[in-house]
């Protein structure tokens, strides 16, 4: 029973139903992006998948255990969380950064170890940062901190690593050269990422799966009253795709996620989307 199982899990901040209807199933080794207009939930699943928020109902089981039972601890070895926002005022080393991903793996009161300190070595050359070492973190580029905190979530050895919009803040050689490192890793190491991104064509590009989500409508009347939550609708439910990009991504499906016209090309066998 290796994967993420999401089942029919439903999330809301203070009475508003943000999350509905979320049926996922995703496989080990897979890249999977989730893609979908701002506020409609994607930070908030990451979340409910990493057992950070608790959903209101249905559950999350990862490798066959229910989340919402296995405890920091336990769930740290085995799923890495990237946030969108990790700004460090102490200048750490990047090594020590990417050490400090070693904790769930270091029993109370004892230090690192040799093992410890070789992972975190091989986690920071995987991401083709081991130059950044020394450099303290406070001191590095936008991308180059992205690598650090992805190979910090990578030295926790995790089965499964939750990226939250790895590429913004990051120019568009870095978006490319950090996209095809995460796929590259996810290959290599038999790791599943779960990602959000922004651009639909780095969706197409870079994923195995997508996930295309829409905001629930916030006017819609008929609650979620089993949940004492308003939005939404019973039947509504967030996830409009789950799929092979290429069968996710079409204009329909599109219009349906984000309100919006969307023309598909092909050119040398590679798809582009963009607006009408
Ligand atoms: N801590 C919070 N308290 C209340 N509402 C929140 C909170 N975090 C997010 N929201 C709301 O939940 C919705 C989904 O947010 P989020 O998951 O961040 O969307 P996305 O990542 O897809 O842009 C948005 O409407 C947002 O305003
Ligand atoms: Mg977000």
């Amino acid at each position: 029973m290796s994967g993420i199982e999401v089942r029919d899990l439903s999330f809301g901040y203070n009475g508003i139903l943000i999350l509905n209807g979320i049926d996922l199933s995703i496989d080990r080794g897979s890249t999977v992006t989730l893609l979908g207009p701002n506020g409609c939930g994607k930070t908030t699943l990451l979340k409910t998948i990493n057992d950070l928020l608790k959903p209101a109902s249905g559950s999350v089981v990862i490798d066959g255990k229910l989340a919402s039972t296995m405890g920091a601890g336990e769930l740290a070895r085995v799923l890495g969380y990237v946030p969108q926002d990790h700004r460090s005022s102490f200048p750490f080393t990047s090594f020590d950064i990417v050490l400090t991903g070693r904790i769930p793996h270091i029993s109370t009161f004892s230090s690192p170890g040799a093992r410890d300190f070789e992972e975190a070595h091989r986690a920071l050359e995987l991401v083709g940062a081991g130059h950044l070492s020394d450099r303290p973190y406070t001191q590095i580029s936008g991308g180059e901190r992205q690598m650090v905190m992805i190979a910090r979530a990578l030295a926790q050895d995790p089965h499964f690593l939750l990226l939250d919009e790895p590429t913004s803040y990051l120019d568009f050689k870095n978006q490319v050269k950090v996209l095809k490192t995460i796929r590259s890793i996810a290959l290599r190491e038999r790791v599943t990422v779960i990602m959000t991104l922004h651009d639909p064509n780095h969706a197409l590009a870079y994923s195995d799966r997508v996930i295309l989500m829409r905001r629930l409508p916030s006017e819609a009347d008929k609650a979620g009253p089993h949940l004492g939550l308003r939005g939404g609708g019973p039947s509504m439910g967030n996830v409009v795709a789950y799929g092979p990009p290429a069968e996710v991504m079409t204009p329909e499906n599109m219009e349906k996620a984000y309100g919006m016209k969307v023309e598909i090309f092909e050119h040398n066998g590679r798809r582009i989307i963009l607006p009408v």
